[in-house]
């Protein structure tokens, strides 16, 4: 918990008696108990987020995606729908608090999921041909090969038979994938991987350095590429933004491409991760898995809710007074959806905690809220759930008698709310 006690937001914590911080660490700690709890306190909780605003936790499955699916609340914190308050959102204080310099904020409220119609449209439509179905199906092999090659080369970094796979699969198993996709080049990957790690960190001495170069090194990168287009995704969006002007803003372009960078490995990554321990802890499940690959695309749904990385959706804000199951929402207040406590609501699954890796019928489209729901829905859930099915396909085929290298109890969390990370997964190949 060092990187907590040392945050700037530490002191807000236990402030309000009843209306627990997203910091405290006992949520963090245990995020399934704590909101769990709260969940049974009823579907809309008061809370306080990290620079210790007022704000409305939304804890239960059928709520949680009854507001994505409600337009009255927008993403944008600068919204024109939220009057003269948009200066007092949270999201907002909490920018200046971290130390981002003012005319660098443009470059995070610009991004996809900070905007609402009709320029979330707009984005939307740019980026999603890139991440259809069909494309995502084309990019299989490419996934599989690159998950082999790392695999075969695990070995390679193990002491005494221990090998850390954060390290060496599950981070470049997702970074190499979606910079290729973007088309960012070999030698700056090992430099996004650290900036990524700079901009989880919630440090303001990180941010502020990180930041204002990833937006340079970003702009030089779309310069060069202007020169020399290929048929990467930065270069679909240079054509797009070269026919019509209009569409796509330098800042917007910039935007796009650190989001889906980050959006594209820091949470890929720990799917990988978390799921390769909660199978590694379940012999029962994994041993189905074992049997029967085909169970995989459903292993996947399960790993997603049980042990998705993304515990709570980006914040809210009503842009009129709702009433939300009985609860007066006043425009301007922030809402945060908890998709932790919404994927374990005994009011939607049975056994809501047993791990179930044939819990979502075959076929079926998934059943949890781990990639969100609505218009913001993950962007690249396909994607991920592809590099997931390969990473433990591929990690079973390779090792199959692959165990965990420390006691379950000593896996390691990193202290981040809203974020399930293992810092490491130390592993025995056989
Ligand atoms: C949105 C989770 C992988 C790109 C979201 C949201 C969630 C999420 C919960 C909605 C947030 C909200 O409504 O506030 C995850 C998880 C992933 C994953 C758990 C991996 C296991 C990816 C990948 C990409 C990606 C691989 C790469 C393309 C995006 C983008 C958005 C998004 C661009 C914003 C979409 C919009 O605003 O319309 N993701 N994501 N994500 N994700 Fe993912």
């Amino acid at each position: 918990m060092s990187a907590l006690s040392s945050s700037p937001f530490a002191e807000h914590i236990g402030k309000h008696p009843g209306e627990p911080n997203v910091m405290e660490p006992a949520l963090i700690k245990d995020p399934f108990g704590g909101y769990g709890a709260l969940r049974e306190q009823g579907p809309v909780v008061r809370g306080r987020f990290m620079d210790d605003s007022p704000v409305w936790f939304v804890t239960r499955f059928e709520e949680v995606r009854q507001v994505l699916r409600d337009q009255r609340f927008v993403n944008n914190p600068a919204s024109p729908l939220l009057g003269s308050q948009a200066e007092e959102m949270p999201m907002l204080r909490l920018l200046e608090q971290m130390g981002l310099p003012e005319h660098l904020r443009v470059y995070l409220l610009g991004s996809i999921l900070n905007s609402d119609a009709p320029d979330h449209t707009r984005l939307r439509r740019l980026v999603s041909r890139a991440f259809t179905a069909r494309k995502i199906t084309d990019l299989r092999p490419r996934v599989e090969q690159i998950a082999d090659e790392l695999l075969a080369r695990l070995p390679e970094h193990a002491e005494d038979g221990i090998v850390d796979l954060i390290q060496h699969f599950a981070y470049p198993l997702p970074i190499t994938v979606i910079c290729e996709l973007v088309g960012i080049p070999e030698a700056d990957r090992p430099q996004w991987r650290a900036w990524g790690a700079d901009l989880v960190s919630l440090e303001p001495d990180r941010l502020s350095t990180s930041f204002p170069a990833m937006i340079d090194h970003t702009h030089e990168l779309i310069r060069e590429r202007r020169g020399a287009l290929t048929d990467d995704l930065l270069s679909e969006l240079i054509r797009a933004q070269d026919d019509d002007g209009s569409r796509l803003s330098d800042v917007e372009m910039v935007t796009m491409v650190f989001a889906l960078v980050f959006a594209g490995h820091e949470t890929t990554a720990h799917l990988i991760g978390n799921g390769t321990a909660a199978l590694l802890t379940h012999p029962d499940q994994l041993r189905l898995l074992k049997d029967d690959p085909a169970l995989l695309p459903r292993a996947v749904h399960e790993l997603m809710r049980w042990c998705g990385p993304v515990h709570m959706t980006q914040l809210r804000y009503a842009s009129e007074d709702i009433d939300l199951a009985g609860t007066p929402i006043r425009k301007g207040d922030a809402v945060q959806l908890i998709l932790v406590s919404a994927n374990f609501d005994p009011r939607h699954y049975s056994d809501p905690d047993r791990l179930d890796l044939t819990r979502h019928p075959a076929g079926h489209a998934e059943n949890h809220v781990g990639f969100g729901h609505g218009m913001h829905y993950c962007l690249g859930a396909t994607l991920a759930r592809q590099e997931g099915e390969v990473a433990f396909g591929k990690l079973l085929a390779h090792y199959p008698d692959v165990a965990l290298g420390v006691e379950p109890e000593a896996l390691e969390r990193a202290p981040m709310p809203g974020s399930w990370r293992l810092n490491s997964l130390l592993l025995r190949l056989a």
